[in-house]
């Protein structure tokens, strides 16, 4: 049992005929029902126990609160939000709150947003979350093993006035990779994975379970949250029958859309909201199929439709806008350039030859070997003091980022701190006013996206594909 299914259970079926206006005037705002709870809350972090399917032995995991995944925090925007860590990993850990725009100090990077939080010790996390969106938390210290063992879990702020729908789900994915006795496998820090796509699994999960059927009822509209929580595994989901609309990317609003060629792409740490309008026959089943990766397509889960009961049609078959964030436009005219170049991993430019700066001036007093670059420098591992920022600017400067992928390989690069808007990609205009907190490039691509400097501080740009961040795919960038 889990967050998302007591939510489920929580939310109950209301009416289809009620319009945004009347919504909060109801009081049928739909999520938030745990909100009291929220406030100041304790989480623990430690060993635990799971079950990825009844069927399934009983695997040795780390978790927060004791679930797989941790417990899913709802705020409202604009709402503070406090949460005391208490660590009881036999090794440090922090939180990251991935995608949120808070203050460095609540970030989570060791070391450069606040010291390890050491075996036992404990740390309060405060803060405001200004954007609403689906968003999520994880360790930023050893997050490729702390984060293939378990540690992941979904933040969700919600708007003030929640689009009108008939039900909410979230779907927060984890890819596995269970040792023929059923257990985690070790080799997290594998050189070899990490020089090409990361630590990818054998089993995937859907808020800790391996999926069945996802029951849904003809007629109704769902906002799906889709979460990928994976250390190296790329999504590519295909819904068999229905037509989703994606309305937000990163937790950042869109303008609401069909994906290209009906496959909603996710990279490891990426979100996306879907409406899905439940066209489907009742009594029919229809799959959701991932098929990013060549030849190795499976069913994720399967819509299954209630049989009888038809329900109503949608109350309004027009497309729902999300409210905008607050985020700032970038002034493209006025904005400092940075060029990003990711380099290295296998059939790269020969492994790190020819790159300056490779291994020799990878920042000192960590101990990974370097597998990649960025514009010829590595940061290594998690981080640490006194790494030089690739780039220094006055809060408030427009930045134009371009991010260009010289390898052969693909890399979510998560922007700490900041939601960028996506502008291009190979030259082409990317559509639908897209921001992102987590870009994924494909082999070669060049992305150009831009960001107005929040609060200072040193933010990370780094890999999301952990084994990539930890073997040089890492970088910071000073606000002032
Ligand atoms: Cu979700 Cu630096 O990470
Ligand atoms: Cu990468």
């Amino acid at each position: 049992m889990n967050d998302t299914r007591a939510e489920r259970a929580a939310l109950s079926r209301r009416g289809f005929i009620i319009g945004a206006g009347t919504l909060a005037a109801t009081g049928l705002v739909l999520p938030g029902r745990a909100r009291a709870t929220d406030a100041g809350r304790q989480l623990s972090v430690g060993a635990s126990t799971a079950r990825l399917a009844p069927d399934r032995p009983e695997m040795e995991v780390l978790a927060y609160g004791g679930t797989l995944p941790g417990p899913t925090f709802r705020v409202r925007q604009g709402e503070p939000f406090k949460a005391t860590l208490v660590n009881g990993l036999n090794e440090p850990t922090t939180i990251h709150w991935h995608g949120i725009r808070v203050p460095i100090g609540m970030d989570g990077v060791p070391w450069i947003s606040q010291p390890p939080v050491a075996q036992g010790e404990s740390f309060d996390y405060a803060f405001t979350p200004p954007d609403a969106g689906t968003f999520w938390y994880h360790p930023h210290l050893n997050s490729g093993e702390q984060i293939s063992r378990g540690l992941a879990a979904a933040i969700i702020v919600d708007e003030p006035e929640p689009p009108p729908v008939d039900r909410e789900l979230t779907w927060l994915v984890s890819d596995w990779r269970i040792d023929p006795s059923g257990q985690i496998a070790t080799g997290f820090d594998s050189m070899m994975e990490a020089m090409m796509s990361g630590r990818v699994g054998n089993v995937v999960t859907i808020n800790g379970t391996i999926p069945s059927d996802e029951t849904v009822r003809a007629g109704e509209r769902v906002r799906l949250r889709l979460l990928n929580a994976a250390v190296g595994r790329i999504l590519a989901l295909r819904f068999e029958g229905h037509r989703p609309v994606v309305v937000a990317i990163d937790g950042q609003p869109c303008d609401p859309h069909e994906p290209t060629d009906g496959r909603i792409l996710l990279g490891p740490a990426m979100r996306a909201d879907i409406m899905l309008d439940c066209i489907g026959e009742p009594g029919a089943r229809y799959a959701i199929v991932d098929d990013f990766y060549p030849g190795l397509a499976y069913t994720l889960t399967t819509l299954s439709y209630a049989a009888g009961d038809a329900g109503s049609r949608p109350a309004s078959p027009e497309l729902i806008r999300l409210q905008a964030n607050p985020l700032p436009e970038p002034d493209l005219d006025k904005a400092t350039p940075l060029r990003v170049e990711l380099q290295g991993g296998m059939m790269g430019a020969g492994p790190l030859a020819g790159l300056g700066g490779l291994g020799g001036d990878a920042s000192p007093g960590m101990n990974h070997s370097a597998a990649w670059a960025i514009n010829g420098m590595s940061m290594t591992g998690d981080g640490s003091m006194g790494m030089d920022p690739i780039a220094t600017f006055q809060a408030g400067q427009s930045v134009t980022l371009t991010l260009v992928n010289s390898t052969a390989w693909w890399h979510p690069m998560h922007i700490h701190g900041h939601s960028a808007r996506m502008l291009t990609r190979n030259g082409v205009p990317i559509p639908n006013r897209q921001w992102a907190d987590t870009v994924l490039l494909a082999p070669r691509d060049v992305v150009e996206c831009a960001f107005v400097a929040g609060l200072p501080g040193d933010w990370m740009l780094h890999c999301h594909i952990t084994g990539h961040q930890m073997t040089g795919l890492m970088t910071i960038f000073r606000v002032v």
